[in-house]
């Protein structure tokens, strides 16, 4: 008799599940949503099937169709009506996220995330005040500290219109803990901060920027997010946020990631969030339409990967469809 040790006995499809190690749940998932103040009504996004930018007259018809999938938080992103220098539009108690929150607290029971940087708001494109004019010089780079009061700022307000969490995504150095400062200055201290503490300077963020319309005028992000060579850096990164308070930490992108993930699982007890990005979206989409991949099953393996390497939290544009599919 050989061999005896055989685990095919465990995957028959009575008990598979029951020695199942990782589940997928709606209740994991955070669906991203963009409101924009530029339209009146709604505009696909072309390199993100399935998504659109909508007007702030509408984002709480969005956000009732995300519930309606079984997902229960949202990630606002904003596409201001103007931009400037310094991103004022960001933190303007009229501004597009803040407008579309107050609704959306008001209205829904959504958890409502919102993601806190300047890129869509700053003429150049840059996550911060950049270096001397904003003339197209690559060789400019964002100034850090001169940036933590403005997302001091748009973190506050945020939190004003009724923000339940705040993601500060410029991976800027001091951050987190600026931010943490001025919400409980402000009477915030209940509010968490999930940190985009692991961003690296990805390729696969490029729909987004077209969604967002968040590109840089010139140069790059390399100054200010890591660099994809790098591991033991990740652990800095998610050490400095960790000890300024955050809340959650999150790694981003996720699937090219994993082993990051998983680093920071191991490294740390708060919960850990993986970013599942546009790229990764718009790659699973355009080789489904070209017949090539199954896009329901490998839009749920690459979640369950996610959550397999320790990710409590995914933030996916899958999100509502992967709810409805379980
Ligand atoms: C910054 C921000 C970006 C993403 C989320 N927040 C863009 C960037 O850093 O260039 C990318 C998300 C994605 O690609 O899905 N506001």
């Amino acid at each position: 008799m050989f061999p005896t040790d055989r685990p095919r006995r465990l995957r028959t499809d009575g008990v598979r599940s029951l020695v199942s190690e990782t589940d997928l749940s709606a209740s994991d998932l955070i669906a991203p949503v963009f409101v924009d103040a530029t339209t009146d009504e709604r505009v696909a996004i072309e390199s993100m099937p399935g998504h659109e930018r909508v007007p702030v007259s509408e984002a709480v018809d969005r956000v009732e169709e995300v519930l309606a999938t079984g997902v229960e938080a949202v990630m606002v992103f904003g596409i201001p009506e103007s931009k400037d220098e310094v991103g004022s539009r960001a933190y303007a108690d009229d501004g597009v996220v803040q407008r579309a929150v107050r609704d959306i607290a008001a209205e829904t029971d959504a958890y409502v995330i919102t993601d806190v940087c300047l890129c869509e708001y700053t003429d150049h494109g840059h996550c911060g005040i950049v270096e001397g004019s904003a003339a197209e010089d690559p060789t400019l780079t964002v100034r850090n500290d001169e940036t933590l009061d403005l997302l001091r700022k748009t973190a506050v307000s945020h939190a004003e219109a009724g923000a339940d969490m705040v993601a500060p995504s410029s991976m800027t150095d001091g951050m987190v803990g600026a931010i943490r400062e001025a919400l409980d200055g402000e009477g915030f201290a209940e509010v968490p901060i999930m940190s985009y503490a692991v961003k690296y300077e990805s390729a696969f963020y490029g729909p987004f920027r077209d969604a967002a319309d968040g590109a840089p005028a010139f140069g790059d992000r390399r100054h200010y997010q890591m660099d994809p060579a790098n591991r033991r850096e990740a652990l800095r990164e998610a050490r400095l946020d960790a000890e300024e308070g955050a809340d959650v930490l999150m790694v981003k992108p996720g699937l090219p990631y994993l082993d990051i993930v998983r680093d920071v699982r191991e490294g740390f007890d708060v919960p850990v969030a993986a970013y599942n990005v546009s790229g990764e979206y718009a790659m699973l989409h355009a080789a489904a339409d070209r017949g090539w991949l199954d896009l329901e099953a490998t839009a749920r393996e690459s979640l369950l990967s996610m959550k397999r390497a320790g990710a409590d939290l995914i933030l996916t544009y899958l999100a509502e469809d992967v709810a409805e599919s379980l």
